[in-house]
C-alpha cells in the first residue's frame, strides 16, 4: 500500500550552520503520524545532513542531479556522488528547474531512468501554470509532463517513483490549490496510471501535493483520499511549521 510522505525542500536555503540548527530543531520535534519524513538541503550541505540524522527518522535526499554517469559537465552532481555520501532519493523536475535552467522533459526522462539505475527513489515534481489552469488545460499538461518523463518506464520501476502534483501558480505565492482541486488532479494521475499500467501501478503510487501547504491547511488537503502527503517549501524552514504539517496526517 502507498505511504504517507511529507518532505521538505529547503531549495536555496540555510547554510551549513543554518542547516546545523534547523536540523537540531527538527530532532526535538515529536512525529505522530505515520508519515515518512524527508528534508531536502542544498548539495553542500547533504552529507552533514545525512551524517546528523543518521539516527533520526529523517530522511536527507537531493534536490537535483545529472543524468550522465560522470564526465565534463561542470557543475553538476552524478547519482552516484549521491549514493555514495548515502542518499537514496532525488527530487527531480521541480518547476523552478524546468523555468530558471530550462530543464525538459526529455532530460527528465534520462534523470529518472539514471536515478532508477542506481536504485534511487525520485520524487517526480511536474505541474500546470497559471495561464493553463485559467484556460482549463491543466489535466492535458500534467498528462504530457508524466507521459514524456515516466513512460517509458516497466511497471516494476514505479516502486522507485514518488509523485510531487505542484500547481506552479500556488508555489511560494500563498495561494493553494483547494482540497478539492488537488483531489481531482490527484485522481486524474492516478487514473492515468491505472490505465497506462495497470491498478498495482495506480495504487501503490504515492501522490503528494505541493504549493503553499501551510499548519493551517494541511489536514484539509490531506484528508483527501488521492493525496497522500506533501512537497513543502517555505513552510519546511521551520521546525515547528513543518512538524505540524507531519503531524497533519
Ligand atoms: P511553497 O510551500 O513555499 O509554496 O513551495 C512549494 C514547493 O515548491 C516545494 O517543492
Amino acid at each position: 500500500m502507498r505511504k504517507h510522505i511529507v518532505a521538505g525542500n529547503w531549495k536555496m536555503n540555510n547554510d551549513l550552520i543554518q542547516t546545523e540548527t534547523l536540523i537540531s530543531e527538527l530532532k526535538q520535534q515529536t512525529k505522530t503520524s505515520d508519515a515518512e519524513v524527508m528534508i531536502a538541503p542544498t548539495f553542500t550541505n547533504l552529507w552533514h545532513a545525512f551524517e546528523s540524522t543518521r539516527l533520526d527518522d529523517i530522511e536527507v535526499v537531493a534536490q537535483n542531479m545529472h543524468f550522465a554517469e560522470n564526465g565534463a559537465y561542470t557543475g553538476e552532481v552524478s547519482a552516484a556522488m549521491l549514493k555514495s555520501i548515502g542518499i537514496q532519493t532525488v527530487i527531480l523536475g521541480h518547476s523552478e528547474r524546468r523555468a530558471y535552467f530550462n530543464e525538459t522533459d526529455e532530460a527528465l526522462s534520462k534523470k529518472v531512468s539514471q536515478a532508477i539505475a542506481h536504485d534511487m527513489r525520485v520524487i517526480f515534481c511536474f505541474g500546470e501554470e497559471l495561464s493553463d489552469r485559467k484556460s482549463g488545460r491543466q489535466e492535458d499538461v500534467v498528462k504530457t509532463q508524466l507521459v514524456n518523463a515516466l513512460c517509458h518506464l516497466k511497471a516494476d520501476d514505479y516502486k522507485h517513483i514518488v509523485l510531487a502534483y505542484e500547481p506552479v501558480w500556488a508555489i511560494g505565492t500563498g495561494e493553494t490549490a483547494t482540497p478539492d482541486q488537488a483531489q481531482e488532479m490527484h485522481a486524474f494521475i492516478r487514473n492515468l496510471f491505472r490505465e497506462r499500467y495497470n491498478d498495482a501501478v495506480a495504487d501503490n503510487l504515492s501522490i503528494l501535493y505541493g504549493g503553499s501547504v501551510k499548519p493551517d491547511n494541511a489536514k484539509e488537503i490531506f484528508s483527501k483520499p488521492d493525496v497522500d502527503g506533501g512537497l513543502i517549501g517555505g513552510a519546511s524552514l521551520k521546525a515547528e511549521d513543518f512538524y505540524a504539517i507531519v503531524n497533519a496526517f
